[in-house]
């Protein structure tokens, strides 16, 4: 077994010395430093396929994706990118990429078929095998331990909405943990826990299709208290690598100065980011933000929940438009929208980071997830994600500029390493730097590949000059 340097931030790549980042400002590439981590994410569920193989257990997006009507075409997670057999030749199209980290998530059901019980030895080396691959390429692994897959057998025992999940989920951080810490550079409990408890229990949008707002509270505790049980438990073995929390952010913009919008914008933030961060950071929900909702809090959940993290991950992919109006007034879109339909506003992730720095004591963050969908074609052998590059770039100088007003970003994982299943959109949308043909499993670079290995190459070797 190998091991690496557990310091965040360390580059893994040495290339030709270079004075300056193609692509982006010279102000920037200063700004973001010379250990700037550079990385692209994916997770379990949306990229392995082999959902029946070596003893995977079915998990929640299983069950959700093949109820007819729950995703675009009926899409599933069967196969996708079939990483699960081909994950070694992935991890060298990672290293052709140029960037020093990958993130990727482990699938409970894979381990641990019923996410209680027995564990499955296939599973677990698969892990194993991916982990060592990626430090021999000297990249280093961030893992996340929960990215959306539930075990359907815990669901049948009430899933998230039972607080014995918590305990459960503790229980596989710490043997993950045990298993793969002495090799992980970071390891997150939750990837998005909004997205699971809001989309998957009071909207219905996502696995497990729940449509009951009492019961997405709930859930928000219980993925919490989980969240804090788990640290716990991998502290307690000493565990081995940095252990933090992804979350998805958004800046909240008033689409006036009325007071109406400003409550509107208020209550949205509360909402979407207070209600995990202040938990977390401050150990108790939002009292003042006019949210009518709140759990059932055992006596001490506060304190496990607020343990102190090695880092924070951000994901940010758009700001909340705030409109009290009926209907509501549009957000301007000044630079248009992605694919998902959603505002490309950069300059809401330097207000978002430079607002979380001025309201919370903080670890070191990083931005765990950020990218666009793109309806991208192969024309000629290539692509041309132009609209991504924009993206990309527009976002890295808005990090830059947080870092110069003094907030700790110390890297960036674009999302995603490949085109991939989009969830409820299944392959209907592309967020990739690297191209899937789905039918014939080809992974082509777009051009935004081509120029983020140019980045993330000339970042590592900027100030060696
Ligand atoms: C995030 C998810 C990720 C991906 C992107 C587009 O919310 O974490 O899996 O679907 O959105």
């Amino acid at each position: 077994m190998k091991t690496i340097s557990q310091s965040f931030g360390e580059p893994a790549l040495q290339h030709a010395a270079r004075t300056h980042v193609p692509g982006l400002s010279a102000s920037a590439s200063l700004a973001l430093g010379k250990d700037f981590l550079w990385g692209a994410a994916t997770a379990a569920f949306q990229i392995e396929g082999a959902a029946n193989e070596d003893g995977r257990g079915p998990s929640i997006w299983d069950t959700f994706s093949h109820t007819p009507g729950k995703t675009v075409n009926g899409d599933n997670g069967d196969v996708a990118c079939d990483h699960y057999h081909r994950w070694a030749g992935d991890v060298d199209m990672i290293k052709d990429l140029g960037v020093g980290a990958y993130r990727f998530s482990i699938a409970w059901p894979r381990v641990q078929p019923l996410g209680y019980g027995a564990w499955n030895d296939k599973g677990l080396d698969f892990y194993d095998r991916l982990v060592d691959r990626l430090l021999e390429k000297g990249i280093q692994p961030h893992a996340t331990l929960y990215h959306w897959d539930l075990p359907q057998g815990l669901q049948d025992l009430g899933g998230w909405g039972s607080r014995t999940t918590a305990h459960h989920f503790a229980h596989y951080a710490d043997v993950m943990s045990r298993r793969l810490g002495d090799r992980l550079a970071s390891l997150a409990t939750h990837n998005e826990p909004w997205c699971t408890a809001v989309l998957g229990h009071a909207i219905g949008k996502f696995a497990p299709g729940a449509a009951d707002p009492v019961l997405a509270t709930q859930v928000s505790h219980h993925l919490l208290l989980s969240h804090g049980l788990a640290l716990s438990a991998m502290r307690a073995s000493g565990a081995k690598c940095p252990l933090g929390i992804v979350l998805n952010q958004s800046s909240t913009t008033p689409a006036s100065g009325s007071a109406e919008d400003i409550a509107l914008a208020r209550r949205e933030y509360a909402s979407f980011v207070r209600w995990y961060m202040d938990p977390i950071f401050k150990g108790s929900y939002p009292q003042d933000a006019g949210l009518e909702l709140f759990p059932e809090v055992q006596t001490g959940d506060m304190d496990i929940i607020s343990a102190p993290l090695d880092f924070l991950g951000v994901n940010y992919y758009t700001r909340i438009w705030a409109s009290a109006a009926q209907p509501a007034v549009p957000a301007p879109c000044s630079l248009g929208k992605s694919d998902m339909g959603w505002e490309i506003h950069p300059d809401g992730l330097r207000e978002l980071l430079v607002g979380l720095n001025a309201q919370y004591t903080l670890p070191p963050i990083y931005i765990t997830e950020n990218g666009m969908a793109n309806a991208d074609r192969i024309e000629h052998g290539e692509i041309d994600d132009t609209p991504r590059i924009d993206y990309v770039r527009a976002h890295l100088e808005a990090i830059a500029q947080a870092c110069s007003a003094g907030v700790d970003v110390r890297g960036y994982f674009y999302w995603s390493l490949m085109d991939n299943y989009e969830w409820d959109s299944g392959y209907d949308k592309r967020f990739g730097l690297i191209h899937v043909d789905y039918a014939t499993q080809q992974r082509t670079f777009k051009r935004s590949a081509h120029w983020y290995r140019d980045v993330a190459l000339a970042a590592v070797t900027k100030t060696e000059a």
